[in-house]
């Protein structure tokens, strides 16, 4: 099962508590290992966390850095423990305007984990749905720029950040925002969407899993109508 997040309520978990908008930022990351660390027992095979959008660039200065340091501090203290633990780590999103020093860490936490076989958790940064299917079309016409042939889905989703892995079928947004914020919107064709109000800095394995609950409720159809049980 591949399980999306879209990690919102940072800042206003802070705001409300008299502290900086980092501190919500600061407790958030601590939530992110202890999903991270649930989510391997519990029969995710796929997480993909939301972590910074090609929009949050219009934040303040300090908060952009603050988020990219925790990034950095994120991955060097815990790839160890994602290695051992079997975690393949990958990044969707550009990388070309990052701070040296956060793709450096990206690129050797993901060479570190390139073996494992457990969970692949998927970590957007600098990520829009709309930057990820352009890159993906600039790049085949790229390769195929002496042939003229049409892209097609099954060429367009080989050339996405998600490469060969599943689409989501379970999209969950915390915060109390009903909307996708520019979030895997190729694959989010058929996921299932779980809105909560809970603010990031307070979301916890218990309600990972009421929403994994109900989305085994759910009847997905794809389009076709409902199963009859025989
Ligand atoms: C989500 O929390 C984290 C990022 C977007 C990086 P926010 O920082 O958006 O928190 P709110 O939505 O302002 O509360
Ligand atoms: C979405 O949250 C992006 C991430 C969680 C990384 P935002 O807070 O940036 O989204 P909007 O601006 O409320 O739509
Ligand atoms: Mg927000």
């Amino acid at each position: 099962m591949h399980v999306a997040i879209i990690m919102d309520g940072n800042g206003r978990w802070a705001e409300s508590r008299g502290l900086h908008r980092i501190c919500g930022h600061k407790e958030g990351a601590k939530r992110v290992e202890e999903i991270v660390r649930y989510a391997s027992t519990v029969g995710i095979t796929n997480l993909t966390l939301y972590a910074f959008s090609t929009e949050n660039w219009q934040r303040p200065s300090l908060e952009i850095q603050t988020l990219f340091q925790l990034i950095k501090l994120y991955l060097r203290k815990k790839v160890h423990v994602l290695k051992l633990e079997n975690v393949k780590i990958s990044f969707m999103g550009r990388r070309d305007q990052l701070p040296k020093s956060v793709v450096t860490e990206m690129h050797s936490s993901e060479a570190a984990t390139q073996k494992c076989t457990g969970l692949q958790l998927n970590i957007a940064v600098d990520y829009g749905g709309r930057d990820e299917i352009l890159r993906a079309v600039n790049k085949f016409m790229c390769a195929n720029i002496a042939t003229s042939s049409k892209i097609d889905e099954a060429t367009l989703r080989k050339y996405s950040d998600l490469k060969d892995q599943p689409d989501p079928d379970l999209i969950i947004r915390t915060g109390g925002d009903q909307r996708l914020s520019n979030f895997m919107l190729w694959h989010a064709a058929y996921s299932e969407l779980s809105f909560v109000d809970t603010l990031w800095p307070d979301f916890s394995v218990q309600e990972l899993s009421s929403a994994m609950k109900s989305f085994d409720a759910q009847n997905r159809r794809f389009g076709t109508i409902p199963q009859v049980a025989e």
